[in-house]
């Protein structure tokens, strides 16, 4: 799949992508965000074999460019109820907190809920998330820019790659919602 709009690029990885993603998500500072702070530890190959992994499952592993520059990935799987499971990450700390998260899960819903082959083959009814407790920005943006609704908190659901216990924050947004807010 293929995203444009303005400087903003959303396209699902390729094996060529491997090192880039490799060195993102073995990075624990890019990775704290999702529970592990010393990375995933992943061999590169482990990386290509995920790649090629998404690619049997409907839904997409996607790079985020900005300006043709790599800064970030994302993900969604659509399941038989009509649901669509998201994720995101802007990794390049430069490129967050500049307005550009929003504006992406924004094209990743419409595209979600109006693509012609996705709304044929399994029509989506509502897209879902979740982020960690502690993660306050991300709620934010969330609740005041995406509006999306808080569905409710798991309390210490998993634990960390440090053994921690973390609760998770749910979210979601029904077609019938995104639909009014665009
Ligand atoms: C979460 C994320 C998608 C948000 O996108 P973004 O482009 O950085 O968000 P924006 O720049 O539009 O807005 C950030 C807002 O959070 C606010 N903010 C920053 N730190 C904050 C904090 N600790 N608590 C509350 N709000 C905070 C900023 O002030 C800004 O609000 P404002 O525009 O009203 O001033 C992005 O930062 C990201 O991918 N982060 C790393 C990975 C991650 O957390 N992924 C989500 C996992 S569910």
């Amino acid at each position: 799949m293929r995203i444009e709009k303005e400087t903003i690029t959303i396209r699902s990885a390729r094996i060529a992508d491997a090192v880039q993603l490799n060195n993102w998500w073995n990075d624990g500072a890019v990775m704290q965000h999702a529970g592990f702070p010393n990375g995933i530890g992943q061999t590169l190959n482990g990386t290509i074999q995920a790649i090629q992994n998404w690619q049997d499952i409907i839904g997409q592993l996607c790079l985020i460019e900005i300006d043709d520059r790599p800064i970030g990935e994302l993900s969604y799987r659509i399941n038989s109820d009509g649901v669509a499971y998201t994720g995101w990450k802007i990794c390049e700390v430069n490129y967050q907190n500049q307005g550009y998260g929003p504006q992406i899960i924004r094209l990743l819903f419409n595209y979600l809920f109006t693509d012609p082959t996705i709304k044929n083959s399994w029509p989506i009814k509502r897209v879902q998330w979740d982020t960690l407790l502690e993660n306050k920005r991300a709620q934010y943006v969330y609740e005041t820019k995406l509006k999306a609704r808080k569905i409710g908190i798991r309390e210490n659901v998993w634990q960390d790659q440090l053994g921690n216990w973390r609760s998770s924050v749910d979210y979601a947004i029904t077609r019938e919602e995104f639909l009014v807010l665009e």
